[in-house]
């Protein structure tokens, strides 16, 4: 339906966006300003406790700080009713008195032919749940109380029977006027190819509703009572109103559950849904017999960041979840992922349950895997890396996946705990000799073959690190991000996070720091009250004096904010960078205590081909989960002290 120009204007003007959102959320009354129309809550759109939800009344708009929704009142309806624009506006139209135009008649046809359908479900469902009242429903009754649904659960979650018999229910809705092709377009019976009546699709089984988030009846699952029916479970066929891929078993309840802060759990089937929801876990859908979609998962996340998939703790179950985690990764922002939950072998959730009780099946979630984790199992379990081509084969089986993520910072963060499991893996050559080391409780302690004297301390280890030079180096990079958003402190709050994360090598650093953050001052006057209250007028005036902070462009001309900015970031990036291959150092000077030789000489390599590939990256060749984002930043600084690295692993490897 197109509408007439001015009517969505006309609509916007008559709309207050305060009044639509206030339905679903609480004000934070300290925080907002009714009479400037500025007001704040926590997001609707993720969990949270703290309000950085944010609504312009005058203007219209909202915007959430943390989960970066954004929008106006129709994207408000839309999102949080989960209805279609025209939808949308019906809703806003009629609280605002404005009459809608005529409508589209196609268009108009279309909502009527879905409407009609969803009361011929409706009708069909009425149907199946007297059926299950009566006599020839007595096996399904049995057997919906061996598997403990009992009647309060049957009727929680509409449960019925479909009689054997081939026209029961077409008989029925036919009598009850419901038009033949209605009851064909909705799946609830088929036409015969033997020319005879059209046969009911659910034939002696077991019926599971399947609702939309709006609480349409769109579609029905069956299970078959026949354990000789050659398949167990069916569902209606695809249909205006009705898409298996879209669809969720259980969304609206669970969406309703995860808002008040339950977990989300997809499981496998209808059978778990209802369980685990009975069991407490109430936020629970299950996709309709297929593997998760992508649309499935976008409705996922539209009801939580990390919903949790639970899987059968078998070959088929690990196997839906890679499925799973290779659809999604292209898909994660940052905020927005998934954990799995394996559950023991052989067993899905409803068996769980039934086995050992809810609080089996609680530790199974509180374990859920995050996928970076899984991800790792699938290329590493089983398989042994004892050559330097194997490893080099699984650096770019994982390197690969993470390409596929999009989001920079977070394929950053993966990076890093791929390369963290990886270190953790190679450190003991063999991942089967590691179980039984003693380790002396260091986690992350270098191998060592049992009962093998200590070595002795590493004499190098500190020169080594100080020969590296970078402790005067991150000094220096602190005070110039510093000095740069002391004369440009618009910055500060663009960069509150890099700022909070800063390890300050000096207690001035540390001060002033933390003035920053804490006053936020705006302009250039005040920053400078704020930095000589925290470290006085003489450290600051040798801060901004310091020769190394005299001469960047930034601070000599000071107001040029993009010319700061751009010196911030670097400076920022460089000082991760850094960070990261400090920690490398550390590690290999460990390591090379007490290495074996093959470990050291692999381990030089791999030394040897981190300097090489910041090289590359640096060229801009290859940017991959070593150098991450900070590939470009890696300068000559950072690369000598990776050939120091190099040199000491190798005079290691030579004293012996
Ligand atoms: P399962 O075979 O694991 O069944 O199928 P279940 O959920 O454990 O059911 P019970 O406990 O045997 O009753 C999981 C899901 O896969 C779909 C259904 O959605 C089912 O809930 N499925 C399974 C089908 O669509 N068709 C089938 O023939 C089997
Ligand atoms: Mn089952």
């Amino acid at each position: 339906m197109s509408l007439p120009p001015g009517f969505l204007d006309e609509l916007k003007t008559r709309t207050s966006l305060s009044q639509v959102v206030g339905r679903k959320v609480m004000w934070d009354q300290r925080k907002s300003n009714q009479a400037k129309g500025d007001l704040w809550a926590p997001c609707p759109f993720h969990q949270e406790k703290s309000a950085s939800f944010h609504v312009d009344d005058r203007k219209g708009y909202y915007y959430c700080f943390g989960c970066h929704a954004k929008g106006d009142a129709l994207s408000f309806v839309r999102e949080t009713e989960n209805v279609g624009f025209m939808e949308a506006v019906e809703i806003l139209a009629q609280e605002a008195g404005l009459p809608m135009p005529a409508r589209d008649p196609r268009a108009q046809e279309k909502s009527d032919r879905m409407s009609e359908l969803a009361k011929a479900n409706e009708a069909a469902l009425r149907f199946f749940r007297m059926q299950l009242k009566t006599g020839a429903a007595s096996a399904a009754r049995a057997y919906l109380a061996k598997r403990g649904l009992t009647e309060p659960v049957q009727d929680r979650f509409e449960l019925g029977f479909a009689p054997d018999g081939w026209q029961g229910l077409w008989d029925h809705l036919k009598g009850q006027g419901i038009a033949p092709d209605l009851i064909l377009e909705a799946g609830l019976a088929r036409p015969s190819n033997k020319g005879r009546e059209p046969y009911d699709t659910f034939r002696n089984r077991i019926i599971f509703p399947i609702r939309d988030p709006r609480g349409r009846a769109i579609a029905f699952g069956g299970r078959a009572m026949d354990p000789n029916d050659n398949a167990k479970y069916l569902n209606s066929p695809d249909s205006p109103l009705f898409d298996k891929g879209r669809t969720l078993y259980n969304h609206g309840p669970s969406r309703e559950a995860a808002g008040k802060g339950q977990r989300l759990i997809v499981a496998e089937g209808y059978m778990d849904v209802i369980a685990l929801s009975e069991a407490g876990f109430t936020a629970a859908v299950a996709p309709l017999g297929t593997a998760v979609t992508e649309h499935q998962l976008a409705h996922l996340w539209r009801i939580s960041d990390e919903p949790i998939i639970a899987l059968d703790g078998d070959k088929a179950g690990l196997n839906a979840a890679y499925r799973v985690i290779d659809l999604a990764l292209p898909l994660l922002e940052a905020g927005k992922s998934l954990r799995f939950a394996l559950m023991p072998e052989g067993k899905d959730p409803d068996d769980l349950l039934r086995a050992d009780g809810p609080e089996a099946v609680a530790a199974v979630l509180d374990g859920a895997l995050p996928m970076v984790k899984l991800l790792w199992k699938r290329e590493t379990e089983g398989r042994v890396f004892d050559s330097p081509e194997r490893k080099a084969a699984l650096d770019k089986a994982l390197r690969d996946k993470l390409k596929l993520i999009r989001d920079a910072s977070l394929r950053g963060h993966y990076g890093q705990d791929i390369k963290d499991l990886r270190y953790d893996l190679f450190r003991g050559g063999r991942p089967d000799t590691r179980a039984g080391q003693g380790g002396g409780g260091r986690a992350r302690g270098p191998w060592r073959p049992k009962g093998a004297p200590l070595p002795p301390q590493p004499v190098t280890k500190a020169s080594l690190l100080v020969a590296a030079g970078d402790e005067a180096q991150t000094r220096l990079r602190e005070s110039v991000i510093l000095a740069a958003v002391l004369t440009c402190p618009a910055l500060i709050e663009e960069f509150e996070g890099d700022l909070e994360a800063m390890t300050c090598s000096d207690p001035d650093h540390a001060s002033l720091r933390d003035a920053f953050l804490r006053h936020a001052p705006k302009d250039a006057p005040s920053a400078r009250e704020v930095a000589e209250a925290a470290i006085g007028p003489g450290g600051v005036e040798s801060l901004l004096a310091a020769r190394h902070v005299a001469v960047v462009p930034c601070i000599r001309r000071s107001g040029d904010t993009s010319m700061a900015r751009m010196t911030v970031a670097e400076e920022f990036a460089k000082l991760e960078a850094a960070r990261g291959l400090e920690a490398e150092i550390r590690e290999a000077v460990e390591d090379f205590e007490a290495l074996p030789e093959e470990h050291l000489t692999w381990r030089l390599g791999e030394a040897a081909e981190t300097r090489n590939r910041a090289l590359r990256a640096q060229q801009g060749e290859d940017a991959d989960f070593d150098t991450g984002a900070n590939g470009a930043h890696i300068d000559r600084d950072e690369r000598k002290l990776l050939d120091a690295m190099i040199e000491t692993i190798d005079f290691a490897r030579k004293r012996r």
